[in-house]
């Protein structure tokens, strides 16, 4: 399995991305969304995504050209319509726009339509903890997404994560989850290596349990289940009221067949902490918190407890110092894809 160093895992898909037609400007972009998720360790956003990405760009999913333009725009709301550019261009446009109105605001809510794949959406509002600003976004996948709702057997809802994060002293908390057992990216990692699934991912179009990522991928498709297990409806409830957040009320839409992949829908709402408290207050609060959290006894078998985000960033200074290990199946894809586009991933 080769291992690559972050600015390698940049460089190789920056230039796949303008072999395929997109800007420097916008490549470097998505390059790095798609790098840093290989450093904190979802690797089911990384690199491996390049191959769908051309292929969404080869069937006119997805549009390089497409402008990020705000449509409309209050003193503390706007919305943009990303014309189904990518959605790591379109959100880094709008989260600089809407850090910009909170802090004069005090809050602000964007919304983003027609935009494709962000990627880790964790990166966003993590960018914005950074900034000494709270945040919530969700984003919705229109169609038929992977998962099916609470008691049901097909497709009907994407996999609708939604991330919370909030500054403080030691770092950002950033909560970034799937509403679903797993995220979709996570099974086709798996597909590739020839794994299995943990019990409870995933149904066969039947509806019967299983742990073959192939059965998910099969014709009929199989569908990846709501998270809770038996407690299913709260990650099916939850991704619903996602669809009306991100989906319907950015203008995006739902059960759209026109663009059954693309046009995802984004909810983005920032708070500006310095508005509402001071921010001796509002550390001190924090660092209480935390140790009052850390400080738990744990269960047999823990030896901590962690706080949100706070695994992804373990991992990627893991990463750093060793770099990141590219499956074999996805690194002979990517050089596939690199000698079809002509382009040079060495020098
Ligand atoms: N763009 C899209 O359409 C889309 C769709 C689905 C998922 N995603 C992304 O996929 C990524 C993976 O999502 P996921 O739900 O599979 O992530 P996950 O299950 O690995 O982690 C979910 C959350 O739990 C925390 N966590 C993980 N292990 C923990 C532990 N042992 N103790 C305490 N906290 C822990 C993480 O910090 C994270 O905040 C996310 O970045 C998400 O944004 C994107």
């Amino acid at each position: 399995m080769p291992t690559f160093h972050g600015d390698d895992l940049h460089r190789i898909a920056s230039r796949v991305l303008q072999g395929a037609g997109v800007s420097p400007e916008d490549a470097s972009i998505i390059a790095e969304e798609l790098k840093e998720a290989n450093l904190v360790g979802h690797d089911s956003h990384g690199v491996i995504r390049l191959m769908q990405y051309v292929e969404c760009i080869d069937n006119g999913t997805f549009r390089p050209d497409g402008v990020v333009e705000c449509i409309s725009e209050g003193p503390s709301y706007a919305v943009f319509d990303a014309n189904f550019n990518f959605g790591q261009v379109a959100v880094t446009k709008a989260l600089d726009h809407g850090l910009a109105l909170a802090r004069t605001a005090g809050t602000a809510t964007i919304m983003v339509r027609n935009c494709n794949h962000v990627g880790r959406l964790g990166s966003y509002s993590h960018r914005a903890a950074l900034d000494g600003i709270a945040s919530v976004m969700s984003v919705n996948s229109p169609g038929a997404g992977g998962v099916a709702p609470f008691g049901g057997i097909e497709r009907r809802l994407g996999t609708n994560p939604i991330s919370m994060a909030a500054p403080t002293p030691r770092g950002p908390l950033v909560l970034d989850m799937t509403t679903s057992t797993s995220a979709e990216g996570k099974l086709r990692v798996a597909f590739q290596k020839g794994e299995t699934v943990p019990e409870g991912w995933i149904i066969d179009a039947e509806g019967n349990p299983t742990t073959e990522p192939a059965k998910f991928y099969a014709d009929p498709p199989g569908s990846l289940l709501p998270l809770g297990g038996a407690l299913g409806f709260k990650g099916s409830g939850m991704s619903m009221m996602i669809d009306v957040f991100a989906g319907i009320l950015s203008g995006s839409g739902v059960c759209r067949d026109d663009v059954p992949r693309g046009a995802n829908g984004v909810w983005m709402y920032f708070v500006d902490i310095e508005k509402l408290l001071p921010s001796d207050s509002y550390n001190e609060m924090l660092d209480r918190y935390y140790s009052h959290i850390k400080n738990c006894k744990k269960m047999p078998g823990y030896s901590e407890i962690l706080m949100p985000g706070e695994i992804e960033q373990r991992r990627r200074q893991q990463r750093i110092e060793q770099g990141v290990d590219v499956a074999d199946e996805t690194w002979r894809q990517i050089s596939e894809l690199a000698q079809r586009l002509n382009v040079d991933l060495d020098h």
